[in-house]
């Protein structure tokens, strides 16, 4: 089981806290309002923490659940505290109008939190393709990307312990391209599927 620290206090870490318990796995969860943070470990039981926003992360692994535009700084600011950590960025990076990048270049958020954080800390993007309630209530496929292998597998063995399958899509910089496939998800959702309550997944041929 892993150690898990949740950056953020809003849907998504609640959703992935919960799972995360129910995993098994330690959770401490760090807000910018304190109360928050102290008020969703409670709802998160099973020896949930709470720690003291910017300083060192307990957990091995740190999800950044904020806004995109807070993830970026908020790396920064913790800078040296996130060294050697395992970093999952979640975010989606939506335009105004939802269809599509909020970035134009051929980067990603994920990317950004790469040059952010400390050298010794690894990038991994995951969960961003996932509605929450999808996450809470299905078995979704987590598409995962990233450049360190061994913080990918210690992502995986996470998901895994969450009852989910991870799906390896690559490097880094793959995610850019799972940013779209969360601006994707949303089309679908506006059009082809008409409701949020699907996952992106993956079809295999049988062999
Ligand atoms: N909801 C979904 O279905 C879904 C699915 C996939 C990915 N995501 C991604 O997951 C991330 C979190 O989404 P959410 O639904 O959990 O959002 P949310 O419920 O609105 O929660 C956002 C959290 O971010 C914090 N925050 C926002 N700006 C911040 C800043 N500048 N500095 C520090 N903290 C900041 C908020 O803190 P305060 O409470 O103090 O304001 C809150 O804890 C987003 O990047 C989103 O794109 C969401």
């Amino acid at each position: 089981m892993s150690t898990i620290s949740i950056i953020g206090t809003g849907n998504m870490a609640r959703t992935i806290g919960a799972r995360a318990v129910a995993g098994g796995n330690t959770v401490e969860v760090m807000g910018r309002d304190h109360t928050k943070a102290a008020d969703l470990a409670k709802v998160l039981g099973s020896g949930a923490t709470t720690g003291e926003w910017g300083t060192a992360p307990a957990g091995d692994i740190v999800i950044v659940a904020l806004l995109y535009d807070g993830v970026v700084p908020v790396v920064a600011q913790y800078g040296d505290a996130l060294a050697g950590k395992v970093i999952i960025d979640i975010s989606n990076p939506f335009n105004s109008t939802f269809d599509g990048l909020a970035h134009r270049e051929e980067t990603s958020i994920a990317q950004e939190v790469a040059k952010a954080a400390p050298a010794s800390a690894s990038v991994v993007k995951a969960f961003n393709t996932i509605f929450r309630h999808v996450l809470e209530q299905g078995r979704p496929d987590v598409f995962i990307a990233g450049d360190d292998a061994r913080a990918k597998a210690r992502v995986e063995a996470f998901v895994e312990s969450l009852g989910l399958r991870p799906l390896d899509v690559g490097g880094l910089r793959m995610a850019h391209w799972l940013e779209g496939a969360g601006v994707v998800t949303v089309g679908l959702a506006n059009h082809g599927v008409g409701n949020l309550d699907f996952a992106l997944s993956i079809t295999e041929l049988p062999v």
